[in-house]
């Protein structure tokens, strides 16, 4: 069976699409595909892998208008359906050659919000059912894929689902020693105008559920004031 990609490249301020075709293997994933592909017929292609295990998120693409983690994503789903397969770059964020985005500015922006737990100096016991929530949204892998995918970012001063579901996190944990901060923060992400869509929701690969999060905001801001 033949995998057949049409990969968008992007070099010197041109994009155009290229397509490749690849022998299947067992077990392929998208990214074996990507490196196979480098190795056996354009060595120029660039693409971004780390851990190859699905927890560094550099990997992310978008793959038939979707975003996913290239390490995780098997290709023979896509192959059953027989058509040619569409690969892209992450949306919402800069193209610096082929499918490498400019990841810059989610540290950037986690630096700017302090995205750390502020001192707190009490010894505190976390309750478990609190630990459920905290660890959820501190599964998050900086991938992009719900940044990317988000109709609402392209809102200025709008934070996005990524620095919400960390926002959230750091407002139920105990630990964090400035709550009201977080608080302010999130209203002065624009909290209130996330759309609902859910979008954000169904592409993270870690189940973060940031529209869930975002919600959860939401009431704790309406209970608190
Ligand atoms: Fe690390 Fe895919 S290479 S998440």
């Amino acid at each position: 069976m033949q995998l057949k990609l049409r990969i968008r490249r992007h070099k010197e301020g041109k994009s155009w699409y290229d397509s490749f075709s690849v022998p299947y293997e067992e077990g392929m994933t998208f990214l074996s595909a990507l490196q196979k592909i480098k190795e056996t017929q354009d060595e120029t292609l660039t693409f971004r892998h780390f851990c190859r295990a699905g927890i560094c998120g550099t990997c992310a693409i978008y793959i038939n208008g979707f975003p996913k983690l290239a390490c995780k994503e098997q290709v023979l789903p896509y192959l059953l359906d027989g058509e040619e397969i569409t690969i892209e770059p992450l949306k919402n964020l800069r193209v610096i050659k082929d499918l490498v985005v400019d990841h810059e500015v989610i540290p950037k922006k986690m630096k700017e919000l302090s995205l750390w737990i502020s001192e707190n100096k009490e010894n505190i016991n976390i309750d478990p059912e609190v630990s459920k929530y905290i660890e959820s949204s501190a599964d998050c892998i900086l991938c992009g894929a719900c940044h990317s995918y988000c109709p609402q970012i392209l809102e200025e001063d709008y934070a996005g689902p990524l620095f919400f579901a960390k926002l959230y996190r750091f407002s139920v944990d105990p630990r964090e020693g400035k709550k009201q901060l977080r608080k302010l923060q999130a209203l002065s992400g624009r909290l209130y105008h996330c759309l609902s869509c859910n979008k954000c929701n169904n592409v993270c690969p870690k189940e973060v559920e940031p529209a869930t999060l975002i919600r959860k905001l939401m009431l704790m801001d309406v209970d608190s004031a």
